[in-house]
């Protein structure tokens, strides 16, 4: 018998920071009729808030540096206000969603990253996810809606990037369901050419994606979703794909190739 779907969708800082956008999208989203789970970034807001405090924000290979200052930061921001105003519009569209972020229910445990060249401070390596709790709520009809945020054993946030969230969250669910995993960004996909929109690349597998790395074409925030998004796909991820918010049930965008395909 063929598992029943479920789809895992990302949406980055741009929706999130875009009051029409994010209804439009979250409209959308709420007719989703299969089985769903909702991951946001919300990378914008963060830095707005920081420079508002003067607090510096670094960020490498669409990575952030988080020190604690900044991870306060990100609890408040991704946490309360995002992931808040999100559950709320949710159920107002009749979708029962409910909020959380890595603590609640123990859902994304990590580990900090290991200082080797770059020390990233504050930042969770995914160590496992407790699907059980998620399968939960999904089977009461529940449709959870996750931040970027992690803990550890000892009860410390960390602050992960949102991609990899979902990427995690997709490979952990992928042995009962047939998970597919949707990043949702401004643009309409990957492109060959950052200043044409039009250039987007069909299909694109491992050798492609790291001969575009090469050549620069692909960087900053790009470089975690495809990372992980070929990552997913290795582990059992049914389909990965990555486009804008008019097609986010589709096929449409970009769709990764695993190996021999
Ligand atoms: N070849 C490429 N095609 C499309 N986008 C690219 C490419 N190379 C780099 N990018 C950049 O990647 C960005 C998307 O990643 P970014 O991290 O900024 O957003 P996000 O992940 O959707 O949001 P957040 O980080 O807040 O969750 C695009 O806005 C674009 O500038
Ligand atoms: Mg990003």
């Amino acid at each position: 018998m063929m598992n029943e779907k479920l789809q895992v969708i990302k949406i980055g800082g741009d929706i999130v920071d875009k009051p029409d956008l994010l209804h439009h999208f979250l409209n959308s989203f709420s007719k989703i009729t299969h089985l769903k789970i909702l991951v946001h970034g919300g990378g914008i807001l963060l830095n707005d808030l920081a420079e508002k405090l003067s607090i510096p924000v670094k960020v490498i290979d669409g990575r952030r540096i988080t020190d604690s200052e900044t991870l306060d930061l990100a609890l408040m921001t991704y946490s309360g206000l995002i992931n808040t105003k999100i559950v709320a519009k949710l159920n107002s569209l009749k979708c029962q969603a409910v909020g959380l972020n890595g603590a609640d229910g123990g859902v994304i445990n990590a580990v900090k990253r290991p200082v080797r060249e770059i020390d990233y401070g504050l930042v969770g390596d995914i160590t496992d996810v407790n699907s059980e709790f998620l399968k939960i709520l999904i089977g009461s009809g529940h449709t959870p809606v996750l931040c970027a945020l992690s803990c550890d054993q000892s009860g410390q946030m960390l602050n992960t990037n949102a991609d990899t969230i979902a990427a995690e969250i997709a490979i952990a669910m992928a042995s009962e369901f047939d998970v597919q995993l949707t990043y949702v960004l401004d643009k309409p996909g990957v492109l060959s050419d950052l200043d044409n929109s039009n250039s987007i690349i069909r299909m694109l597998n491992m050798e492609q994606y790291k001969d575009l790395k090469k050549k620069q074409k692909i960087s900053g925030g790009m470089l975690p979703k495809l990372h992980t998004g070929f990552y997913a796909l290795q582990k059992s991820v049914s389909s990965v794909n990555i486009t804008n918010i008019k097609n986010i049930s589709g096929q449409s965008g970009t769709q990764l190739q695993s190996e021999g395909n």
